[in-house]
């Protein structure tokens, strides 16, 4: 059940949030679980391609709640990755973070968001859904350990949309 949207600030991904993201993605199984070198490549802005990684920290803790990273060829962009902390989810901040991921999208000259998620993750699959991503295709046996299929999922960012915008604290 959903408990109420949290309230929560949402940033840039620095090298200081980056050990309670890595904590967050292996808390939970159906988040990508990348090598910390990864992380460092998400922040790093001359890396290419160009990504932006957001985090989302509550308001009255201060801690890392939820991240997500995107990676840019504009006018497309993909999603990367995106996780909730375990006991925040079903708050509305994956909603909140990939708003925000959209707003700055846009503001980056995409015209086209692009992703990929299990077809038994149905949380996210809702999630996408409820943002506007219509699914586009199936990529059989994409994924490993398990094996399973890929649903992508995309959503144009040039219409106008349903999502409200969120300014980057
Ligand atoms: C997918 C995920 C990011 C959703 O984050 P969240 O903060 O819990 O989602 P929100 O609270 O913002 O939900 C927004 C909407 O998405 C849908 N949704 C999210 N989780 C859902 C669930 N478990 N079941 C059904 N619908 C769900 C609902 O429509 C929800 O709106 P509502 O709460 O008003 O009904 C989170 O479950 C997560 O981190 N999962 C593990 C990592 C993962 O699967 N990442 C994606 C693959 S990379």
């Amino acid at each position: 059940m959903n408990s109420g949207a949290e309230a929560v600030a949402i940033q840039r991904m620095t090298a200081a949030a980056l050990a309670q993201v890595q904590a967050i993605a292996e808390s939970l199984s159906e988040a990508p679980h990348w090598p910390p070198m990864a992380y460092l490549t998400a922040i790093d802005p001359d890396a290419a391609p160009r990504r932006i990684a957001l985090v989302a920290t509550g308001l009255q803790s201060g801690s890392v709640l939820a991240f997500a990273v995107a990676s840019l060829l504009p006018p497309q962009a993909e999603l990367e990755t995106i996780a909730v902390a375990p006991e925040s989810q079903r708050r509305s901040i994956g909603r909140q973070i990939l708003t925000a991921l959209m707003d700055e999208l846009k503001a980056a000259g995409v015209h086209e968001f692009l992703l990929e998620v299990r077809s038994s993750n149905l949380p996210a699959i809702a999630l996408y859904r409820a943002l506007g991503f219509v699914p586009c295709g199936l990529r059989p046996g994409y994924y490993l350990d398990p094996v399973e299929d890929a649903v992508l999922m995309r959503l144009p960012l040039t219409e106008k949309s349903a999502w409200t915008r969120v300014d980057l604290a």
